[in-house]
C-alpha cells in the first residue's frame, strides 16, 4: 500500500514537538555525569594513573629517567632484530575462543616447582637496577611478594641477596648466577643465596662476550654513570633522578664487593658477567653444589635444552636475553614448541624476552611455557614511578592475563591448550 503525504501535511508534521516531561537540574545527578574527582596531587601517582598498558609505562619512563639510562632499559644489540621479532612473534598469535562455559572466577594461578604462584609471571634478573631507579631491587622484590611473584636477583645486581631477603621477607627469591673463574667467589655467592633462603639459582649462558650496543657506546654511557659533562648536562633536566641518586647509598655491585676493590670496579664486573670459558663443566660443578632447584637460562635451542637437562638442570628458561646478546636469533615463542617437545612434560621450561602484555603470557602458556618471565616491562614501570611503577605493571599484566583468559573462554591458566593458538 503506498501513502501519500502531501507538502502541507509534511510541514505540519516536522513542527509538532514531542511532549517531553522536565524537571529542575539535579546537582547530585549533574555531578554524577561530569565525573567530578578530586584532581591527583602527587605527581607520581598521577602520572602512573595515565598508564593503561606496559606501552603507556614506557612513555612515562622516557620522561622520568635519563635518556642514557632509558636507552640503556629499552636498547638491545647490533642493529636489534631481535626484539623487533620477539614483538613480532607475540603479536602475529591468533588466538581462538570458544564460548558457554562459565570464566566468572578465573583461576590464574600456577605451580612451578610443585610450589603455586599467584600467575605464570617471574620477576626476571637486571642488573643495575638502582641505576633505573634509586628504589631498586628491594622495590621489585616487594611488589613481587605483594603479588606472590618469584623474584630473581642479579650477580650484578645493586643490592645483596641479603637486602632482598630483608626488604621482601615471605617472598619467593630467586639467584641469577654468572659463574666465573674465581671459585672462591661463586662458591661464595651460592653459600649466601643458600643462607639468605633463595630457592632457585638460575645460571645464565647466553653472555660468553660482550654484546655490542650502539646506544650505550653512542649515548657515553657507563655502568655506572660517570660524571662526564656530557653526561651532566643530559642528567640536568632530570632533576628528581639526580637528587636523587646523590641523596642515596652510591650504586656498588653489591654482591661483588668481595673482589671489586672499591665501590665500583666495571673493568673486573665485566670479567664476571662475560665468561668465554664457560662449558658444561661448570654446569656439572654448580649441580653438585647447589642443592636446590636450578635452572639454565638463554637456551634456543632442543638440543642444548637436552643437554642442560642431562647435566642436572631441573629445567631451561628460554630467552634471548630480550634481544641484548646475540642478534638475529629466533624470537623465543617461536622455538619454545620445539623445546617443550624435546623436553616433555618433566622438565621446567620458562620463557623470556619481549612479554608486555598479559596476552603474551596466555600465548607462551598455550605454547608449552609453565611461566614467562618479564625483564623490560617492569624495568619501564620501576624508571616511570619507583616501586609504585612496578606495582602498577604487576597490576595491569594481571588484569590483562585475567581478562584475556575470559574472553578466550577459560576459567583456570591450567584449562589453556595448545590448540587455543595458532601461530602463522
Ligand atoms: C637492563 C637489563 C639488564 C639485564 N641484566 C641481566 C642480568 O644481569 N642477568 C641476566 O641473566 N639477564 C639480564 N637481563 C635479561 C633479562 O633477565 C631477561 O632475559 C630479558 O629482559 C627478557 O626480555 P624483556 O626485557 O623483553 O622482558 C637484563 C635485561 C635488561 C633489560
Amino acid at each position: 500500500m503506498t501513502v501519500t503525504v502531501t507538502p502541507s501535511q509534511a510541514a505540519t508534521a516536522g513542527q509538532e514537538r514531542p511532549h517531553v516531561a522536565r524537571q529542575r537540574p539535579r546537582w547530585a545527578e549533574l555531578r554524577e555525569a561530569l565525573q567530578l574527582r578530586r584532581p591527583t596531587l602527587n605527581p607520581v601517582e598521577r602520572r602512573l594513573g595515565t598508564a593503561l598498558s606496559i606501552g603507556d609505562l614506557r612513555t612515562v619512563a622516557v620522561r622520568t629517567t635519563p635518556r642514557a639510562v632509558f636507552d640503556y632499559v629499552d636498547g638491545a644489540a647490533d642493529a636489534e632484530l631481535t626484539v623487533r621479532r620477539n614483538r613480532a612473534a607475540f603479536a602475529a598469535v591468533e588466538l581462538i575462543p570458544e564460548y558457554l562455559s562459565p570464566v566468572d572466577h578465573p583461576d590464574l594461578s600456577t605451580r612451578v616447582f610443585g610450589r603455586e604462584i599467584s600467575m605464570p609471571l617471574i620477576f626476571a634478573p637486571t642488573g643495575y637496577t638502582r641505576m633505573m631507579h634509586h628504589e631498586g631491587e628491594a622495590a621489585v622484590a616487594r611488589v613481587a611478594a605483594r603479588h606472590g611473584l618469584p623474584y630473581t636477583l642479579s650477580t650484578v645486581g645493586t643490592s645483596t641477596v641479603e637486602d632482598v631477603a630483608a626488604a621482601a621477607p615471605g617472598g619467593e627469591h630467586w639467584f641469577q648466577l654468572y659463574l666465573t673463574r674465581n671459585e672462591r667467589l661463586n662458591a661464595e655467592l651460592l653459600d649466601r643465596a643458600l643462607a639468605a633462603g633463595f630457592t632457585t639459582v638460575v645460571l645464565t649462558v647466553d653472555t660468553p662476550v660482550a654484546a655490542r650496543h650502539l646506544k650505550d657506546i653512542r649515548n657515553g654511557l657507563t655502568i655506572p654513570p660517570s660524571l662526564t659533562m656530557r653526561t651532566l648536562l643530559g642528567m640536568a633536566r632530570y632533576p628528581a633522578w639526580v637528587l636523587n641518586k646523590l641523596t642515596t647509598a652510591p650504586i656498588t655491585f653489591a654482591s661483588l664487593s668481595s673482589i671489586t676493590s672499591h665501590a665500583i670496579d666495571a673493568v673486573r664486573v665485566a670479567d664476571v658477567v662475560f665468561e668465554p670459558t664457560l662449558s658444561y663443566g661448570h654446569l656439572a660443578w654448580l649441580r653438585a653444589n647447589w642443592p636446590h632447584r636450578l635452572l639454565v637460562k638463554g637456551i634456543l635451542s632442543p638440543r642444548d635444552a637436552r643437554r642442560a637437562v642431562e647435566a642436572g638442570a631441573d629445567g631451561v628458561i628460554v630467552s634471548n636475553h630480550g634481544g641484548r646478546q646475540l642478534d638475529r636469533t629466533p624470537a623465543t615463542l617461536t622455538v619454545l614448541p620445539e623445546i617443550r617437545d624435546e623436553l616433555g612434560s618433566d622438565a621446567t621450561v620458562i620463557l623470556d624476552s619481549g612479554v608486555t602484555h598479559g596476552q603474551d603470557v596466555l600465548a607462551a602458556m598455550a605454547l608449552g611455557a609453565d611461566a614467562v618471565m618479564i625483564g623490560r616491562a617492569y624495568l619501564y614501570g620501576l624508571m616511570a614511578g619507583g616501586e609504585r611503577g612496578v606495582e602498577r605493571a604487576a597490576t595491569i599484566l594481571r588484569e590483562e592475563y585475567s581478562r584475556s583468559l575470559q574472553l578466550l573462554g577459560l576459567n583456570s591458566t591450567a584449562a589453556i591448550a595448545r590448540h587455543q593458538v595458532r601461530m602463522p
